[in-house]
């Protein structure tokens, strides 16, 4: 069974929105229920499942105005998509140009970020253990992620994201409800800054 989020709590509901949440649902229908169909344990098959529809996704913003009202409204984050039978949760994130969220994993769930306007760069980064115990990171890679693209993060994977290009939209699914899921002692891990190096905190 689906369950798109309720868009009434927001301000900017008119006829025109009306409307245009129609077109939202259609899109965001086929893409949450197509993938509960393909939806199981994490897979190859699931993730390259989830890459496809989302990409159908992205391509449907390509063509259709309907997510003027939601930049317009300018939330940092709204939720989209909630599929209350396996639990996955779609959001949208505006970020303003230069927004920096620092090196992070996603405790036990995969997720996966899909750019829709503006560039947003993604660096992901190892664990090193050194002598005295200490856990800093080793940055491995930056990519620059573009209108259309997705990248995927599985578990135990750590990265950081900066908005180079904005305002930027990003689309950002994750296996469950990441604040509920933290909250509830599957702790996701947000690294600090230690004299410009970044260590567990
Ligand atoms: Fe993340």
């Amino acid at each position: 069974m689906l369950c798109l989020t309720p868009y009434m709590k927001h301000p900017y509901v008119s006829d025109v929105a009306k409307m245009e949440r129609h077109m939202t649902r259609t899109a965001l229908e086929t893409f949450a229920q197509n993938l509960a169909a393909d939806w199981g344990p994490l897979s190859t098959e699931v993730v390259e499942a989830a890459q496809r529809h989302m990409k159908t996704l992205l391509a449907a913003c390509d063509n259709e105005s309907w997510l003027g009202p939601l930049r317009q409204a300018g939330a940092p984050s709204t939720e989209l998509v909630r599929d209350p039978q396996h639990g996955f949760v779609l959001q949208a994130h505006i970020e303003p140009q230069g927004l920096y969220r620092s090196p992070h994993d996603h405790g036990r769930n995969w997720v996966m970020y899909a750019v829709v306007e503006g560039v947003s760069e993604m660096g992901t980064y190892g664990r090193v253990e050194d002598p005295d115990g200490t856990v800093r990171l080793v940055k491995r890679n930056t990519t620059h992620v573009h209108p259309g693209e997705i990248q995927v993060y599985l578990p135990g994977d750590i990265h950081d994201t900066r908005c180079v290009a904005g305002s930027a939209l990003l689309f950002r699914f994750t296996e469950r409800d990441l604040r509920k899921d933290d909250q509830e002692n599957h702790r996701i891990t947000r690294y600090v800054d230690r004299n410009g190096v970044w260590v567990a905190p």
